[in-house]
């Protein structure tokens, strides 16, 4: 006799199914608010050397799923072992976040690799396996990539700025050549997600956390244009692929992107309004977010509160509880036991 298909609560959301227990995960899940994670960050180096380091990223990413039972499990990687496998520098500094070698020339650009070096990513595939192989059968393993908008903001300016000003200069300067620049990074994030859903997982998601600082025509020529391409061309490879886009801070260019780039689901970030998710976006798309992680960081009436306000307004249709943007560090555990009891019911 063949066992009954176990289903994938969070995977039956990316297909359009209401759940009446929403499915839960955490952007950000696996990181330095666990001391199961800082425990082993400190045996793996830099973030680079956990992230190609197969067994102790596999250790990481299982961690919150053992921890809280969640719903989805996010790969361990950085959006910024795409930059890496191109050849640039790419180093974790505590407190100050990544730092790269700045590529503020045009003609850095123009020499720029093509492909990124399908070697340097192949550890990131193993992970993939291993995790696979230990993952509960209900939960929905999730890859990811950033937008290749966010993901060259950081390699135009080297490090992360309060509004990515030097990306968005450079892009009005040389036009031509920042568009060659997200070229070789759609082409990159295409085979980095075909592979990671070869290897393995059930969907992914696109990161465009830096979607929110462009203005209209630059955010359909840099977010919403290059995302669409690796939509499109990953379709074409996988057609039942589920893909999750989450362009945070669209804003009023949300309603573009929702109809133009073809992903399956919407990410929300903290700053969008619940009747607007409900009424533009959750009509049609299913949605995921987003709670504001300063409320779970804060935790208490504060955290109940918003919870409550996002499971009444969005819980009647396709909906994924996550946070609005990544949790913050210092977030208390039992705050993460809070609000899964007050989703949970
Ligand atoms: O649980 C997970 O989500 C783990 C996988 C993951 C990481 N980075 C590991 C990581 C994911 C999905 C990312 C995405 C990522 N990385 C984004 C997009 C999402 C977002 O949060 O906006 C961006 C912009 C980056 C680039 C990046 N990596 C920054 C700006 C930083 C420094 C800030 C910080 O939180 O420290 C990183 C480092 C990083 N990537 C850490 C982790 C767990 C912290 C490093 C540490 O352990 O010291």
């Amino acid at each position: 006799m063949t066992e009954p298909p176990v289903h994938k609560p969070l995977l039956d959301v990316l297909n359009g199914k209401r759940q009446a227990v929403p499915p839960v995960w955490l952007m950000r899940q696996a990181g330095r608010y666990l001391p199961e994670y800082q425990a082993v960050r400190k045996t793996a180096g830099s973030v680079l050397d956990l992230c190609f380091t197969p067994k102790l990223a596999a250790e990481v990413t299982l961690q919150p799923i053992r921890r809280f039972g969640f719903d989805g499990a996010i790969l361990f990687s950085d959006i910024l072992v795409i930059p890496h496998a191109l050849g640039r520098s790419v180093r974790f500094t505590a407190g100050e976040g990544p730092q790269l070698e700045p590529l503020n020339e045009p003609s850095a650009i123009a020499a720029l690799t093509p492909r990124a070096d399908p070697a340097v990513l192949a550890p990131i595939y193993e992970t993939i396996r291993l995790v696979k192989s230990a993952l509960p059968k209900s939960v929905t393993f999730l890859g990811f990539c950033g937008g290749p908008w966010t993901v060259a903001t950081y390699m135009i300016a080297g490090h992360g700025t309060p509004d990515q000003a030097p990306a968005r200069l450079f892009a009005y300067r040389h036009p031509a050549t920042f568009a060659r620049l997200l070229d070789v990074l759609t082409d990159a994030s295409v085979e980095y997600l075909a592979n990671q859903l070869e290897a393995g997982v059930d969907a992914v998601q696109i990161f465009d956390t830096w979607a929110g600082v462009l203005p209209p025509d630059e955010f359909a020529r840099w977010c919403i244009m290059p995302t669409q391409k690796i939509v499109t061309a990953l379709r074409e490879r996988m057609p039942s692929v589920k893909i999750i886009g989450f362009p945070r801070g669209a804003g009023s260019n949300m309603m573009r992107y929702l109809e133009t780039v073809g992903v399956d689901a919407i990410g929300l970030d903290w700053m969008v309004d619940l009747a607007f998710a409900r009424d533009a976006i959750q009509k049609r798309k299913p949605v995921q977010g987003n709670l504001d992680p300063l409320a779970l960081l804060a935790g208490g009436d504060a955290l109940d509160r918003s919870v409550d306000a996002i499971v009444a307004a969005l819980a009647g249709g396709p909906f994924i509880f996550n946070l609005g943007h990544g949790i913050l560090p210092p977030t208390p555990i039992a705050h993460v036991e809070q609000m899964l009891k007050r989703v949970r019911g």
